[in-house]
């Protein structure tokens, strides 16, 4: 259990006695740091402060992230963030309950920066160190923002990760379903990359999809209708590639490539929204108690997507609920707030702990392997 303290004077936004987490995240291409206070009476939770610097433009010049350059530039600013946060808070480090940092799964480099300097922070002031799960850090946002009670479904759509989840209770989870290949973001990336749309490759597809012809080029929707709730999206990639080629020759036509990233958007959502669906349909049946269908991941940034999730939530009697374009991306906030959350349970990790590259949030799950499979 962590110490409970007063919000210093200075700090006006809240007054009760509260936990004060300090949250760091580098297991991608976000190096951010966020403080957010948790009521232990309540299970209410506030955000304090937060700095976050993508690094896109620092990865853009090689069409994708490059993990060296990642790491490098996560010890390069994570400091400076690390102030910005505290300093936005209006709290210091000795009103600290515990840090947390991402202990996995991600780039190694960027998770070992994290964890040192989330190491280095609680030792130096006689804190816990709590290493967060990042797709737990995901998992919980919901409850930040719209205090959803467990159980619930989640998925989980990311360039890194695209899994379906039983989320019980803070460090519980049933894996359900999980890509068999790439993640869904991975592959809007490389279908992007494909038709010279660039990177990050998931906003650019959906708006070259707006003026496309979504009926133009029928591929077949990944996996649906399949048993189960794993994902798939090497095959629609492979199509897409194969239709390109078969243009005529020379620089792509506007047309083709709108066209093109329409007829591929419809297919990918379409297949993540019909495994949805067949989790929906086992979640209220195994768990009638569970009342909502969480989205997370930079994809469920996309419209289109939305809009078929929460039809199919409302077909299965679920409320749809999607954290903030920003708290549903990779950032800190939702480190520190899954810190909190762990912190109240008492489930604090030793400085032994060795940042994971791979880390299932169940354990119980059957590994999977592919280019996406990250966990
Ligand atoms: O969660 P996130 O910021 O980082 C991790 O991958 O963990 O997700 C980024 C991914 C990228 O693959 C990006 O192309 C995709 O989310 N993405 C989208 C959209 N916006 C971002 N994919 C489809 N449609 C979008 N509008
Ligand atoms: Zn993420």
């Amino acid at each position: 259990m962590g110490r409970e303290k007063p919000i210093p004077q200075e700090n006006q936004r809240l007054n009760a006695f509260v936990m004060i987490v300090l949250g760091l995240e580098t297991s991608c291409d976000e190096t951010a740091a966020a403080v957010v206070a948790r009521e232990p009476a309540t299970g209410q939770g506030r955000i304090l402060g937060e700095a976050v610097l993508s690094q896109v433009a620092e990865h853009k010049p090689f069409g994708g992230i490059v993990p060296e350059v990642a790491a490098r530039a996560h010890l390069t600013h994570l400091d400076a963030l690390v102030r910005k946060a505290m300093a936005d808070a209006g709290v210091g480090f000795a009103d600290l309950s515990a840090v947390a940092a991402t202990g996995g799964p991600g780039l190694i480099g960027g998770v070992m920066v994290g964890v040192m300097t989330a190491k280095a922070i609680a030792a130096v002031h006689g804190v816990p160190f709590l290493a967060v799960n990042h797709l737990e850090g995901h998992a919980l946002t919901a409850r930040l923002t719209d205090k959803v009670q467990f159980p619930f479904l989640l998925l989980l759509v990311s360039g890194g990760h695209c899994q379906l989840l039983v989320a019980e209770d803070v460090n519980t989870y049933r894996r359900w379903g999980t890509t068999v290949d790439d993640a869904a973001g991975e592959a809007f990336d490389k279908v992007a990359k494909m038709l010279g749309l660039g990177y990050p490759g998931g906003p650019a597809i959906e708006a070259a999809a707006k003026t496309g012809n979504a009926k133009r080029f029928n591929f077949a929707r990944p996996m649906k209708g399949k048993p189960g709730c794993d994902f798939s999206f090497s095959g629609l990639k492979t199509a897409v590639r194969q239709t390109a080629e078969q243009l005529p020759p020379g620089p792509f036509q506007p047309r083709d490539v709108a066209d093109l990233a329409a007829s591929f958007q419809a297919a990918a959502v379409e297949s993540v929204a019909d495994r949805v669906k067949r989790a929906a349909e086992r979640f209220t049946n195994e768990y009638p108690e569970g009342r909502a269908l969480v989205v997370s991941g930079g994809v469920a940034a996309n419209t289109a997507l939305r809009e078929l999730l929460q039809a199919t939530a409302a077909k299965a009697g679920l409320e749809f609920v999607a954290p903030p374009l920003k708290l549903c991306t990779d950032n800190a906030v939702m480190i520190a707030w899954a810190g909190a959350e762990r912190l109240h349970k008492g489930l604090v990790d030793g400085m032994d702990f060795k940042p994971r590259p791979r880390w299932p949030l169940d354990p119980n799950a059957t590994p999977s392997h592919g280019a996406g499979v990250k966990a």
